[in-house]
């Protein structure tokens, strides 16, 4: 999602511009992920729709990057004969120029000017560092992504500055694991600190991270900054310490919830979020009844629930893969059913309270803000109010949508 959100903004500046069909589109950049066999296959399904457009329109380019493109590399070209480029994320540095090459753009001599009618973006991704060491023993990303690089923590600072000078009022952080950042002395709390004190940046989320480095350093400074939103996405995966332990993850279930404790405190209210695999290998009805109950403990206001999908080169590729794909759909419906559940009654709570939002955009007929916790609120569109922090009420609840009105 990030790599396309910075393509999105290079092509920008050469004068490209996103189109919301096939039948526009010069090139068509499909950027892949590995991190299960489903992204993979929905990949190549998109490739095959895709090479039946290119058919009926033979100028079009094909391009497809990520970390599909890094695991399978040329390969995907055999398979699908009218792909024109395959770029691995190793190279995707070089990627805006390969692509520009192959499509003939040239870069305008003039900037894009940044006029009055020029909506400007309301909130930035921002990749901080990329890679990680981690090897969980289920995990792909290692392999495909290649080992943690911290970016320069000034050029990350100027950067920030910049994007908040065109009209960014919330930064997010990105990374496979942006609290173990730390690039000379700067560590992810220090980077954190340095950016809150850019005036007009009115907030900081960041994701994602590991409970192994989550630092008490870190709960103090979202704890103690207003700019830094309340809340953390921490990927729990388990709570049975015997899988914990075979995924590698370097924590125990007791010490992911002293974490959880710990923020609660800090920061009261916040919201945590989290990442869960069930049906990894050798995981019994108790291993998995540890993480139904933790789910039901802990109250997440929002997870994602995956099927474990063995990935090559993995060490749990090597793991027999026991639990029945039956199986691993009934849990995985048991834990979505609990944790909506358990979101839809803490957005019932907010019904009647008021919120300090950040309203992002327009679309579909509404206004989309977000609180500091995360939650989406749709409001009646009032174009003065993009982008700006206001006080809003929640006047309904549909579902798990909220619905607000401004309180001037
Ligand atoms: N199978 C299932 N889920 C996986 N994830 C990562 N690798 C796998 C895999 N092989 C999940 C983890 C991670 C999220 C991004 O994807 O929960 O936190
Ligand atoms: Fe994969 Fe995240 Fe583990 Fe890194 S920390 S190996 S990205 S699951």
């Amino acid at each position: 999602m990030c790599d396309s959100d910075r393509l999105n903004s290079v092509f920008l500046d050469y004068g490209a511009s996103k189109v919301d069909n096939f039948w526009d589109a010069d090139v068509f950049i499909l950027n892949t992920c590995s991190v299960r066999m489903q992204s993979e296959q929905k990949a190549f399904s998109y490739l095959g729709r895709i090479e039946e457009f290119k058919r009926q329109n033979s100028n079009m380019k094909i391009v497809v990057m990520g970390c599909m493109a890094e695991r399978l590399g040329y390969s995907i070209k055999k398979r699908f004969k009218s792909v024109d480029l395959v770029i691995g994320t190793k190279d995707i540095d070089s990627s805006v120029s390969k692509i520009i090459d192959l499509c003939y753009l040239k870069k305008p001599f003039k900037k894009m000017n940044f006029n009055v009618n020029f909506r400007s973006e309301i909130v930035k991704h921002i990749t901080i560092m990329k890679g990680c060491n981690n090897y969980c023993s289920y995990c792909v990303v290692p392999f495909v992504r290649g080992i943690e690089k911290s970016f320069n923590s000034s050029t990350i600072i100027k950067k920030c500055s910049l994007v908040v000078k065109n009209g960014v009022r919330e930064i997010i952080f990105f990374g496979q694991n942006v609290n173990s950042y730390k690039y000379g002395n700067v560590d992810f709390s220090l980077l954190l600190r340095n950016v809150a004190s850019i005036k007009d940046l009115e907030r900081i989320r960041f994701m994602t991270n590991h409970p192994k480095d989550l630092s008490d350093n870190l709960i103090n400074v979202i704890s103690e900054s207003s700019k830094i939103c309340s809340h953390i996405h921490l990927p729990m995966q388990s709570a049975s310490n015997k899988i914990l332990q075979a995924m590698d993850r370097k924590y125990t279930y007791e010490y992911y919830l002293n974490l959880i404790e710990k923020l609660r405190f800090a920061v009261p209210n916040i919201s945590i979020t989290t990442d869960i695999i069930v049906g990894f290998p050798g995981e019994t009805d108790k291993d998995f009844e540890y993480t139904l109950n933790a789910v039901k403990n802990i109250r997440f206001s929002g997870l994602y629930v995956f099927k474990y999908s063995p990935r090559p080169n993995t060490k749990a590729f090597k793991m027999i893969d026991n639990v029945s794909k039956t199986e691993k759909k009934k849990r995985h419906t048991i834990i979505l059913k609990e944790s909506n559940k358990i979101s839809a009654e803490i957005v019932l709570k907010m019904l009647g309270n008021k919120y300090q939002v950040l309203i992002e955009k327009i679309d579909g007929g509404f206004m989309e803000a977000k609180t500091k916790s995360g939650h989406k609120i749709f409001l009646k569109i009032n174009k003065k109010y993009y982008g700006k922090i206001l006080n809003v009420v929640i006047k309904e609840v549909k579902g798990n949508s909220l619905f607000g009105d401004v309180i001037d």
